[in-house]
């Protein structure tokens, strides 16, 4: 502990394309935060490209760093413990975080803690809301991931269920695509969606009314490129529109198809509420920052009478500020050691 009874850590994200560093103290205080975004890079691929990925991480991790400790006011000396995201993620770009973690938690002798990255979007709405946020239901709607969980605590996540193919971000990059809208995606559907009727097209709510916690988002994909260009017809990536798509049908498009998959995520996740008895659902992951996810979310919240928490903006991509969750694992004294390995692949 530092001389002012006061736990600083400092929190290290790199599990896809963002290279992110915080300093949390124990109040949940932000002292310093940075995020080296990396979507110029990987804009003209429409997707992110691994192997740029981590060749990125590796310029930006000590320089992101140094200023998230210049902007913190402390000295590296003065962190309490080392925290780095090391699952799920990206493999090359874990590495690189983890790399930075271990050394430096070995050159300065201060533990290290490992964070699930899925686990720390939840934990947003904490550091966010400052609010008791477990027990709860956490949804994860990211780029990579849609997943559900039985959150008890901070330590505590059982998995519920989650997409069986596609993740609800990576659907609305690859319809954005279609429709020749630029990665990423999600941020573009919602501008274009935003003149658009959401009736306009029926497109499917796959496993919406079915009983099992489960999402389906490859179904929805198909039935918008089928609308598009046709069943069967091939699409390549450097000529998505092999037909001249008018302003309005782009926005008839992407509302109707934003509110297809807004629909499963609300309809799903009241769904877990059920299950589980729980009464709080909180929400992390890139597509929470979407504007009608978040207006029929707080709808659904109203009318079911459950509280709501969706992280702010900033807090819903991806950063190292929810990396806090760290906080949690230092008071129950889960640290790890220097052999620390990282978990790509999709965890329960
Ligand atoms: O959590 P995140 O930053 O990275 C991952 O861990 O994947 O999520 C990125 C995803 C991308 O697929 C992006 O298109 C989507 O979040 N996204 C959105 C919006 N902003 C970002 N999806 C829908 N509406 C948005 N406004
Ligand atoms: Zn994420």
């Amino acid at each position: 502990m530092t001389t002012d009874a006061r736990l600083r850590i400092l929190c290290l994200e790199t599990t896809c394309d963002e290279t992110a560093a915080a300093v949390i103290t124990d109040s949940l205080e932000v002292l310093g935060s940075v995020v080296a975004s990396q979507d110029s890079l990987h804009e003209k691929f429409g997707g992110v490209v691994p192997e740029i990925a981590s060749r990125a991480h590796l310029e930006n991790i000590l320089p992101v760093i140094d200023e998230t400790i210049r902007r913190s006011g402390i000295t590296l000396n003065e962190l309490d413990a080392i925290a780095v995201a090391n699952m799920p993620g990206l493999a090359g770009s874990l590495l690189v975080g983890l790399v930075a973690a271990k050394t430096l938690a070995l050159a300065l002798q201060k533990p290290l803690i490992a964070v699930n990255h899925l686990q720390a979007h939840i934990y947003a709405c904490k550091v966010a809301f400052k609010e008791e946020i477990f027990p709860c239901v956490g949804l994860i709607v990211s780029g990579g991931h849609t997943s559900l969980y039985r959150c008890e605590s901070a330590i505590d996540f059982t998995f519920l269920g989650g997409t069986i193919d596609d993740a609800a971000g990576e659907t609305f990059d690859k319809v954005a695509a279609m429709l020749g809208l630029p990665y990423p995606g999600g941020p573009s559907i919602q501008r274009a969606a935003t003149g658009g009727n959401p009736k306009a097209f029926a497109f499917p709510r796959s496993l919406l009314h079915e009983e099992r916690l489960a999402f389906s988002f490859s179904g929805l994909k198909t039935a918008v490129r089928y609308h598009l260009f046709g069943q069967g017809k091939v699409l390549f990536a450097d000529a998505p529109a092999e037909r001249t798509l008018t302003e309005s049908e782009i926005a008839d498009v992407a509302a109707s198809f934003q509110e297809a998959a807004v629909d499963c995520l609300v309809g799903k996740s009241v769904q877990a509420l059920l299950r589980t008895g729980l009464t709080t659902l909180c929400v992390g992951g890139g597509v929470a920052a979407n504007a009608r996810f978040r207006q029929k979310m707080e709808a659904a919240s109203q009318d079911k009478g459950f509280r709501l928490f969706i992280a702010p903006l900033a807090l819903c991509t991806d950063n190292a500020v929810m990396g806090a969750i760290a906080i949690e694992r230092y008071r129950a004294g889960l640290f790890e050691p220097l052999d620390l390995d990282v978990a790509p692949g999709l965890l329960r």
